[in-house]
């Protein structure tokens, strides 16, 4: 198998994680083509669509895709993307298509991040593949020595503008021991719009497309999410209530909608607060 046709069993595989009724965000890159590629028979269970990047956006509108601005959707249930590099800690390295701003925002404001790649991706220690920070055009220079005191080598991406009209530099010969501790540092320096690591908000679940299949990879958090979920108790609504999203009701329940088998913590119950809208209250409550 090449590594496209492992990326692209990678990406169809994603495709199970999508539930009727949800809210989808789509990343940048091959792997992500491959995606939509697969998507438009999916596209009716699907509540809204909102793309991480001009490109996106153009193939998913070809493939017959509304496409949904993310201040008209409000949170994701789910987030699809690629990446460059991956641990088995779910920690990332993204932004070679230099889409890594917009994709860290639809990562951010999802509830589950699913992210596909070919087995070449994984990596025991992110950094062989140069980190791509996106800066302000005024602060290059200023970042690119910043880069330097760190460690790094950084290179201007020539002639490439990203779709919110900053410059990425791409930092060669980082050390990323800690990719957390790294992210958030880096985040501190001014000028910088994003760092491409993923590591502060990783991904929840890795798929691997590989000789053998695909192989799953998911985050701790995301197993207590599942057995939670089923220890807790029903919610009072019933099958054809309009609920119209999947939304958290808290950090430890969640009403999958429109399945509407809501679920709430034992001591807590599910209201409906507005037609569209599901909240977590005290059992007794009105
Ligand atoms: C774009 C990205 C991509 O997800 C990453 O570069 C992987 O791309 P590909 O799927 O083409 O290998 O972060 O900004």
């Amino acid at each position: 198998m090449s590594q496209e046709d492992n990326k692209r069993q990678a990406a169809v595989a994603a495709l199970s994680y999508i539930k009727d009724g949800i809210a989808l965000g789509v990343g940048t890159g091959s792997t992500v083509d491959h995606l939509i590629d697969a998507l438009p028979p999916h596209a009716a269970r699907l509540t809204a669509v909102v793309s991480s990047s001009e490109r996106s956006t153009r193939r998913l509108e070809a493939a017959g895709i509304k496409v949904s601005a993310l201040s008209e959707v409000g949170e994701l249930d789910l987030y699809i993307d690629g990446a460059d590099e991956a641990t088995k800690h779910l920690h990332l390295i993204k932004g070679g298509g230099g889409a890594l701003t917009r994709e860290k925002i639809l990562a951010g404001t999802s509830r589950r991040f699913v992210c596909v790649v070919d087995e070449t991706k994984l990596v025991a220690t992110l950094g062989k593949f140069p980190l791509p920070i996106e800066v302000l055009p005024m602060a290059q220079s200023f970042v690119a020595r910043q880069m330097v005191k760190a460690g790094g080598n950084p290179i201007y991406r020539e002639g490439f503008v990203t779709d919110n009209g900053n410059h990425i530099l791409d930092v060669h010969d980082l050390r990323i021991a800690n990719p957390i501790e790294m992210e958030t540092r880096f985040n501190q320096l001014p000028g910088i719009v994003t760092v491409g690591l993923f590591a502060n908000r990783r991904a929840d679940v890795l798929l691997i497309g590989g000789a053998s299949g695909v192989r799953t990879l998911q985050s701790r958090g995301f197993w207590r999410t599942q057995t939670v979920l089923a220890s807790a108790k029903p919610c009072s609504l019933t099958p054809g209530d309009a609920v119209s999203a999947t939304r958290p009701l808290s950090d430890h329940a969640r009403a999958d909608v429109p399945l509407l088998r809501a679920t709430a913590p034992s001591s807590r119950r599910c209201c409906r607060s507005a037609p569209n809208s599901l909240h977590c209250c005290p059992i007794g409550s009105p």
